[in-house]
C-alpha cells in the first residue's frame, strides 16, 4: 500500500490501521531526510498550505511549518488573534477567503470539537486537524506512536498508561485510538473527576492509583492539567493533585522496572512531572518533538498524493 485511503486527516478514530502504518513507515524515510546536512526535498513544490491557528500552539504550529518548508511547500500562516475573526468573520468565510488565494491544503487548530470535520464538509481543500477542542489531535498520537516504536521496537503488546487530565485531553483520545489499533494495551489513570463517563466503553483499563499504573506500564504518557478548559474545580488544589498524581524521581526510581516517560507538552514542571524526571534518561519528550516533524512530513506528503 502506497496511498492513504482518506482525503483528510480529521482524527485517528476513523482512519485504518493500514493508513497509520503507512504514515509511520513513510515517516522513517523523512526522519532520515531531516538528519541529513541538506534537509530539504522538493516533494511538495508548488503545493500551497495554510496553517490556521484559532488556539495557542508552540510545538504543533512550528512543527507543521518546518515540515512544510522541508518539503518545499509554499506556506501561509494565519493566527486568529490579530485577524478579522476579531471583527466577527465566520470560520467558513475566513477559510474560503484563504482558499480563494489558491491554497491546496489546510492545517487547522480550533477550540471547538468537530471544527476540522465541519471544514472538510464545506470547503474544497485537504484538511488536517491540528487539534479540535477536547476531541482529537491525530498528528500528536501518530508522533507518540512513532516515538514508542522507535524506543521499544514495537507497539504490539506494550502497556501504555496515559496519566492526568483525561477528561479535557484530545491527546488522550487520539492516543487511545491509535495505540489500540496498533495492538497496545492502554490504561488511563487520574482523579475520578477528570475521567470522562464513557471511558470504559473505549476498552481501556481505568486506574486511580498512580503507583499501580506505573508498576503496570512500559510507557507512561504524562498529561498536563488543562486549566484553560476547566470551568469548575475538579480537585481541591494543584498541590493535592501533585501529591497524588505527580511523577517525581523518588517514585520513578522506586519502581520494579525502568519505564519510558513521555509528555506531549507543554509541561507544567513540578505539577504533573518534576524537572528531574522530564530531563532524565528515561524521558523521550524531546525525541517526540523531533519525530513530530518527520511524522507531519509523512502526513502532508501522503495527503498531497504525490506518490
Ligand atoms: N503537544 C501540543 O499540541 O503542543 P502545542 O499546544 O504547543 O502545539
Amino acid at each position: 500500500m502506497t496511498k492513504l485511503s482518506t482525503k483528510h486527516l480529521l482524527g485517528i478514530k476513523d482512519i485504518s490501521t493500514d493508513d497509520i502504518n503507512l504514515i509511520l513507515t513513510t515517516a522513517d524515510s523523512f526522519k532520515e531526510v531531516i538528519n541529513r546536512p541538506i534537509k530539504k526535498v522538493p516533494s511538495l513544490r508548488d503545493i500551497t498550505i495554510a496553517n490556521l491557528f484559532f488556539e495557542n500552539s508552540t510545538r504543533t504550529k512550528l512543527s507543521f511549518e518546518l515540515a512544510q518548508k522541508r518539503l518545499s511547500a509554499d506556506v501561509l500562516n494565519f493566527s486568529s488573534s490579530g485577524s478579522s475573526v476579531k471583527k466577527g468573520e465566520t470560520l467558513i468565510d475566513t477559510v474560503n477567503n484563504i482558499l480563494a488565494m489558491k491554497v491546496d491544503m489546510v492545517v487547522m487548530r480550533h477550540p471547538n470539537p468537530g471544527a476540522a470535520a465541519f471544514l472538510a464538509k464545506h470547503v474544497d481543500a485537504k484538511i488536517i486537524n491540528a487539534g479540535d477542542g477536547a476531541h482529537e489531535h491525530p498528528t500528536q498520537a501518530l508522533l507518540d506512536a512513532y516515538s514508542i516504536k522507535e524506543k521499544l521496537g514495537t507497539i504490539k503488546g506494550k502497556k501504555i498508561a496515559i496519566i492526568g487530565d483525561i477528561l479535557h485531553s484530545r491527546v488522550a483520545l487520539s492516543n487511545i485510538f491509535c495505540l489500540q489499533k496498533l495492538g497496545a494495551e492502554v490504561m488511563v489513570c487520574g482523579p475520578t473527576t477528570l475521567m470522562p463517563k464513557y471511558i470504559s466503553s473505549l476498552g481501556v483499563k481505568v486506574e486511580h492509583d498512580l503507583r499501580k499504573a506505573l508498576e503496570w506500564c512500559d510507557v507512561a504518557n504524562m498529561l498536563r492539567i488543562q486549566m484553560e478548559r476547566q470551568d469548575i474545580k475538579y480537585f481541591p488544589s494543584l498541590r493535592e493533585y501533585t501529591m497524588l498524581f505527580g511523577l517525581n524521581k523518588d517514585l520513578l526510581d522506586s519502581l520494579s522496572k525502568k519505564i519510558v516517560i513521555m509528555h506531549p507538552g507543554p509541561i507544567n514542571r513540578g505539577v504533573e512531572i518534576t524537572s528531574d524526571v522530564a530531563d532524565s534518561d528515561q524521558s523521550i519528550i524531546l525525541n517526540q518533538v523531533e519525530n513530530g516533524i518527520a511524522v507531519r512530513m509523512a502526513v502532508l506528503f501522503l495527503l498531497a498524493g504525490r506518490v
